[in-house]
C-alpha cells in the first residue's frame, strides 16, 4: 500500500474558521499533501479559487487537476510577489498549516527525523539554501549554541555546541545517526527522544529560516486579506504560536503593541473564537496532530 503523504489536521475547524464563501478566493500557503486545499475546493463553488504554495518539490506532485487551483512552488514569504504575478489583488482568507509534512518526516533521505539514518539535510526546498550538514559543520560554537538555545529551548545549548565542534574537528558530521551518536552522551536516556527532537527542531528552524518566513507571511497577510476576511494558522510549537498570537493581539511580534506618536497602534486583525485544539479522537487517529494549535483571526 502507498504511504499516505499527509493527513490534514483540524480540518473542520479550519474550514469553519475560513468562513468560506461560494465565490471566494483563498490561499493555502502550506499545500503539502493537499488535504486542506482539496476540502476548500470541495466546499466553494465554480466561481471560487485557491492559490496554493509549497516550497517542496514533492508537494508539487500532489497538485490537483482543478481549474480553480493555482499551485505556486515557492516559499510563502514571496506571497505578494506571486499574487501580483497571477494578477490577484485581495483574497478572502489564508490558511497556514506550519512545519513539515508526514511525508517529509518519514522520508529518511530528507534528514528530518531522529528515527532514521539519513543525510543531515532538513531543507524543505531541496534545491536551495544551506542544509543541516552545513549548519552543523560550519557555524561557530557561539552560533550553534544560540540556535539550540533560541530554537530548541535547550538549557544545555552550550554543551551541545561544544560537543559538535569537538567532534567535527576529527571528521565532519554527515548523517542524522552521526549527529545523534555524537550527542547521546549529553542526553539522559529518559528524555532522549524529547531532547533529540528539540535538537532536530532547532536545526530545522535555522535551515529553513522558519520564524522569519512566518513573520513575513503574517505581515503580508495583513495587506492581502480583504476586510472581514479570515486568517487561520496552525502551529506546532510555542515559538511559532507565540508569533501568531502576538501578531493577532498586537499587530507586531513584541509582547506589547507598538504605538505611534498619537498613541495609536496598527492592528490588522481581531481574534475570532478561542484557540482550537485537536480532539482526543483526532489525536488517536493521527498522533502528529497532538501539538497542533489553530488560531483564527478576522481582518479589521
Ligand atoms: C504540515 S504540512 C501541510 C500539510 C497540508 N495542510 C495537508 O493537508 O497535506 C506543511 C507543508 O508546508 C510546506 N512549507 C513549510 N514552510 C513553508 C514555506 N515557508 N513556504 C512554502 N511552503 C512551506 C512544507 O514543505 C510542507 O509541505
Amino acid at each position: 500500500m502507498m504511504r499516505m503523504y499527509h493527513k490534514p489536521v483540524l480540518l473542520d475547524a479550519c474550514l469553519e474558521g475560513l468562513a468560506l464563501k461560494e465565490s471566494g478566493t483563498y490561499i493555502d500557503v502550506t499545500f503539502g499533501g493537499g488535504g486542506h486545499t482539496k476540502a476548500i475546493l470541495d466546499a466553494i463553488g465554480s466561481g471560487g479559487k485557491v492559490i496554493a504554495f509549497d516550497q517542496d518539490e514533492d508537494a508539487a506532485e500532489n497538485s490537483l487537476d482543478d481549474d480553480r487551483l493555482i499551485f505556486v512552488h515557492q516559499n510563502f514569504s514571496f506571497l505578494q510577489r506571486f499574487l501580483r504575478f497571477h494578477k490577484i489583488d485581495k483574497v478572502d482568507g489564508i490558511l497556514a498549516d506550519l512545519g513539515v509534512s508526514s511525508h517529509q518526516i518519514d522520508t529518511p533521505e530528507r534528514g528530518f527525523s531522529t528515527r532514521f539514518d539519513g543525510p543531515l539535510d532538513m531543507r524543505m526546498n531541496s534545491s536551495e539554501g544551506v542544509s543541516a550538514r552545513d549548519v552543523v559543520n560550519t557555524y561557530t560554537k557561539e552560533q550553534l549554541s544560540e540556535i539550540f538555545y533560541q530554537y530548541g529551548e535547550l538549557t544545555n545549548a552550550r554543551k551541545i555546541a561544544l560537543r559538535i565542534v569537538e567532534q567535527r574537528s576529527h571528521k565532519p558530521i554527515e548523517t542524522t545517526l552521526e549527529l545523534t551518536e555524537t550527542l547521546s552522551p549529553l542526553v539522559p536516556v529518559k528524555i532522549k527522544h524529547k531532547m533529540m527532537a528539540q535538537i532536530f527542531q532547532a536545526l530545522r528552524i535555522e535551515v529553513n529560516q522558519e520564524l522569519e518566513a512566518l513573520k513575513s507571511l503574517l505581515e503580508q497577510s495583513g495587506e492581502v486579506i480583504k476586510s472581514n476576511g479570515r486568517l487561520c494558522v496552525i502551529s506546532y510549537h510555542s515559538l511559532e504560536d507565540r508569533l501568531v498570537k502576538r501578531f493577532i493581539q498586537h499587530g507586531c511580534f513584541d509582547s506589547e503593541p507598538v504605538k505611534d506618536e498619537f498613541g495609536h497602534s496598527h492592528k490588522p486583525f481581531k481574534k475570532v473564537g478561542q484557540l482550537a485544539l485537536p480532539s482526543e479522537t483526532e489525536i488517536k487517529k493521527n498522533k502528529r496532530a497532538r501539538s497542533a494549535k489553530l488560531r483564527i483571526a478576522e481582518k479589521i
